[in-house]
């Protein structure tokens, strides 16, 4: 099992491109099984999750690879079988985006249920409220989902939870109500980019879709649907990470393929801590230097703080002199970095889903235990700052979701390798 080495101290300085965003690609993927024929999906970055849908496509009886660096084709003129097994589901919860899309392509699917989640609970309540909105049948079976439908029928859809809306639940939704028969509409939809991405892939291949990036989405159904061509938005959580990355450690980054609106929460909270940032059509560019402050930061459904960033930014108010508030609002158990954070020297202690951040003190290197993808990123970041070395283990967790992470962080002069070990 491979681990990341890094030895703390060094400024970053350069320029940094940012890859195609994962929880866009993943379902853009599913929404391509929805017509025969062959889709052009372009930025799509070579991560473990979209080689372990690859492989689900592959199980379905679906054609689909790179053609080059990041352009993926996917031929979808036949599906051979309707089930995504539990041997890959278990390995990434986002491939129960499949299926919606197989209820709207074959009108049948068999998924098998995610089971537990290192980050806590994660029901599928809301997926499958959606389904039966559309006037499907959903059975569960020996851990599987089973759903089935002679025809999908369009209704009004209320998805939100007890956590807010449900990205997953709204994505699935949107797949199958798209060849529902009638006019679908979504309330309490979420709001996420990814969600708008798919949604405007979804009309590339002649869907009617509209409102999505609001809570109410409407989707008027069709029979119509051909394969599209498009290029994925760029991953707002992989660019957080990068200019939290530049605060901690000090010095001055830019980015390339960004979206500066897509990170708006994140932004003004790095500001109010205290690094410069300036945006630009495409670009950002952060600047460390000045005093930094304390904060309070609440995760939220989006435009709110993602909680995708909550443990990037953990590691970084641990540097920050002062006390901070994280709450955790999307996932309340999503805190296994802490102990790690804290076996570097910081001070964090937790009250149900309340982090007291103690910060300021000099974090110090050692070797750390990666628990899932966003806590390894937040470990990697503590480690630009710690003195000596960190070794962070099991970072396959960060295969997952960050493309050539060590790579680009070499890139703008973080000493960091990676430390090829046997199991
Ligand atoms: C997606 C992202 C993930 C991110 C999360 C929240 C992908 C592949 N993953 O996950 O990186 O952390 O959004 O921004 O895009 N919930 C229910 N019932 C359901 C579904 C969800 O109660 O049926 C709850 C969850 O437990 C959680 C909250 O709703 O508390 C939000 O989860 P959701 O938005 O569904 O997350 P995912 O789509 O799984």
């Amino acid at each position: 099992m491979d681990s990341i080495e890094i030895k703390g101290g060094t400024k970053l300085e350069g320029e940094v491109l940012i890859s195609g965003a994962k929880n866009a690609a993943l379902p853009i993927m599913a929404g391509a099984l929805l017509a025969p024929g062959r889709s052009i999906i372009r930025r799509v970055p070579r991560l473990r999750d979209i080689f372990t849908m690859l492989q689900i496509f592959r199980h379905l009886g679906v054609r689909a690879k790179f053609v080059d660096e990041d352009t993926l084709e996917i031929n979808a003129s036949t599906i051979t079988d309707c089930s995504a097994p539990y041997e890959l589901v278990r390995k990434m919860r986002a491939s129960i985006l499949v299926l919606g899309a197989l209820m709207g392509r074959m009108g049948r699917a068999l998924v098998s249920l995610p089971g537990g989640c290192v980050i806590g609970p994660r029901p599928i309540d809301l997926h499958l409220k959606g389904l039966k909105g559309l006037k499907a049948q959903v059975e569960m079976e020996h851990g599987y989902i089973k759903a089935s439908a002679p025809e999908l029928i369009g209704g009004e859809i209320y998805l939100g939870g007890r956590f807010g809306s449900s990205v997953g639940a709204t994505m699935n939704l949107l797949l199958a109500a798209v060849k529902a028969r009638g006019t679908t509409t979504i309330v309490g939809a979420a709001c996420e980019p990814e969600v708008i991405d798919l949604a405007r892939f979804l009309n590339r291949m002649g869907a009617h879709v509209s409102g999505a990036g609001s809570p109410r989405i409407t989707i008027e159904g069709s029979n119509e649907l051909h394969p599209a061509e498009y290029t994925i938005i760029p991953d707002r959580i992989e660019a957080g990470t990068y200019l939290i990355a530049t605060a901690i450690s000090g010095g001055a980054i830019i980015l390339r393929n960004v979206r500066a609106d897509h990170l708006d929460a994140v932004i003004e909270t790095l500001r109010e801590i205290g690094l410069k940032i300036t945006k630009e059509e495409g670009s950002i560019t952060a600047r460390s230097g000045g005093p930094l402050s304390p904060v309070d930061i609440t995760t939220l459904p989006y435009p709110g703080f993602p909680t995708d960033l909550q443990a990037q930014m953990m590691a970084l108010l641990c540097t920050v002199p002062g006390i901070s508030v994280i709450v955790e609002k999307v996932y309340p158990e999503r805190f296994m970095h802490l102990p790690e954070l804290n076996r570097l020297g910081a001070e964090i202690s937790l009250e149900g889903a309340t982090a007291v951040v103690r910060g300021g003190c000099r974090l110090s290197g050692a070797p750390v235990m990666a628990s899932d993808l966003r806590a390894s990123a937040a470990l990697v970041l503590a480690g630009l700052v710690a003195k000596g070395k960190t070794t962070v283990r099991r970072v396959y967790h960060l295969d997952r979701g960050y493309e050539r992470m060590v790579e680009k962080l070499t890139a703008l002069g973080a000493r960091i390798k990676r430390i090829k070990e046997d199991a």
